[in-house]
């Protein structure tokens, strides 16, 4: 089996976005956009994979950092996506195998897609094969121009479109597959020849339909997963989506979610199964959830929150870089931080952990089976022993706890 690497390209600065920021560490439910491009790579196999950086190389490279399959190829000047993908000719002009080409602004690229590209392209025996969808509104994306028999002949882009090609709705949503050798010959030869003045990988399919080889256009993207983030109304676009498929997945695996368009879940979250999720409810970050849990209406968990199996949190309540073993109840009103709760502990109405002091954050450690009685307010750092009762209403210091313990 011929050898597969990928190519994203990501060194774009983004004018539309109006950022600082580089356009593909922008957020898409909780995760650069990038990081989901990269898991669509590594789901169809991919050797090594080239990611194209330009403006804000070193933030990118910074926060992927972990990632020891990714070769880092700069790109100084931005010239066009054709250009880009020449960047990486050091690393893959004697490369004879398979290279995907994608951009980092295409979340909501998933796998199977790839998998349909790659088995046209080898059943073929093509020279390229990309996939192709079919939009209402074509705005802004290249179009895929066929001949009377249905073959494609090229790309034409929205700038460089005749009044006729413009009517065309199949487009071009950035996801290819090249033969290695036969892709870096036609880049040679691109030129920029258009409104833009760039170069512009969808030439060098033109270029190589011309030399003679076989190229394949597959329509197999749904239209909603063709979003590339050119805009913040897309970036939100894109966010929405991709929430759905978050949930949908959650509701498979046994999750109830009482409202899904009221309710947003964090792509990091892990949450178990015949778990309720009530409306309004926001899990943002590295959050895990046991089985058989209610949480919401209203509730807000942050990154770090890790509950056990049976926990009841209700509304208003919000939790941050904290351990809930089974069985706690934190029914109404309470913020729980750098917290660890025991088993079966009752956190009453208005129960806050103080565990900022001005300088550091501090620790609160609940037993298990304790009683926390309502409007507690708890300093941390707090320590309190297995079955402690706390009195509704009153200020616990670890002071206060030790004078009490010792007798005094
Ligand atoms: C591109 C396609 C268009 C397609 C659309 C799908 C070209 C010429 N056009 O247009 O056919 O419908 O994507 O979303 O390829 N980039 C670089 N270096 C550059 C220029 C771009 O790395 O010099 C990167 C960008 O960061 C981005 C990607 O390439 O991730 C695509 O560039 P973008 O400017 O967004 O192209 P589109 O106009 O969207
Ligand atoms: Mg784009």
């Amino acid at each position: 089996m011929a050898e597969r690497v990928a190519i994203i390209l990501a060194a774009g600065i983004s004018s539309r976005m109006n950022t600082n920021l580089p356009k593909v560490l922008h957020e898409v439910c909780g995760r650069p956009m990038l990081a989901y491009v990269l898991d669509a790579c590594r789901q169809v196999g991919t050797s090594k994979i080239y990611v194209v950086v330009g403006y804000g190389a070193e933030q990118v490279e910074e926060r992927f950092a972990g990632s020891k399959d990714i070769i880092w190829v700069k790109q100084d000047q931005q010239q066009g996506t054709a250009h880009a993908v020449l960047c990486c000719k050091e690393h893959l002009k004697d490369f004879d195998g398979q290279t995907l080409i994608l951009c980092g602004d295409g979340p909501l690229i998933r796998a199977e897609m790839f998998r349909t590209v790659i088995e046209c392209y080898e059943a073929g025996q093509s020279a390229a094969a990309l996939a192709t969808t079919i939009l209402d509104d074509p705005t802004g994306y290249g179009r895929i121009v066929r001949d009377a028999y249905g073959n494609i002949k090229g790309i034409v882009e929205h700038n460089d479109c005749t009044k006729d090609q413009l009517s065309i709705k199949e487009v071009n949503p950035s996801y290819y597959l090249f033969n290695n050798k036969i892709l870096f010959e036609a880049l040679e030869k691109v030129k920029p020849d258009n409104v833009r003045h760039e170069y512009y990988l969808t030439d060098a399919l033109s270029i190589i339909i011309a030399t003679g080889h076989k190229v394949v256009a597959v329509t197999a993207v749904r239209p909603e997963e063709a979003v590339g983030v050119n805009s913040r109304a897309e970036l939100t676009q894109a966010g929405k989506i991709m929430q759905r498929r978050i949930q949908q997945k959650l509701m498979d695996n046994g999750v109830t979610i009482v409202d899904p368009v009221n309710t947003w879940v964090d792509a990091r979250a892990d949450i178990g199964q015949d778990t309720v999720i009530e409306p309004f409810t926001y899990i943002h970050g590295q959050v895990k959830i046991g089985q058989n849990c209610r949480v919401g209406p209203f509730a807000y968990l942050r990154s770090g929150t890790l509950l056990g199996d049976d926990v009841v949190l209700g509304v208003f309540t919000e939790i941050k870089n904290s351990t809930l073993a089974d069985g706690v109840r934190a029914r109404h009103l309470s913020y729980l931080g750098d917290a660890s709760v025991g088993r079966n502990v009752n956190i009453g109405a208005g129960t806050i952990t103080a565990n900022f002091d001005g300088q550091k954050i501090c620790r609160t450690d609940i037993g298990n089976d304790c009683y926390i009685g309502s409007g507690a307010m708890l300093i941390a750092p707090l320590s309190l022993r297995d079955g402690s009762h706390i009195k509704p209403g009153i200020v616990v210091s670890q002071d206060e706890v030790d004078k009490t313990e010792n007798g005094n």
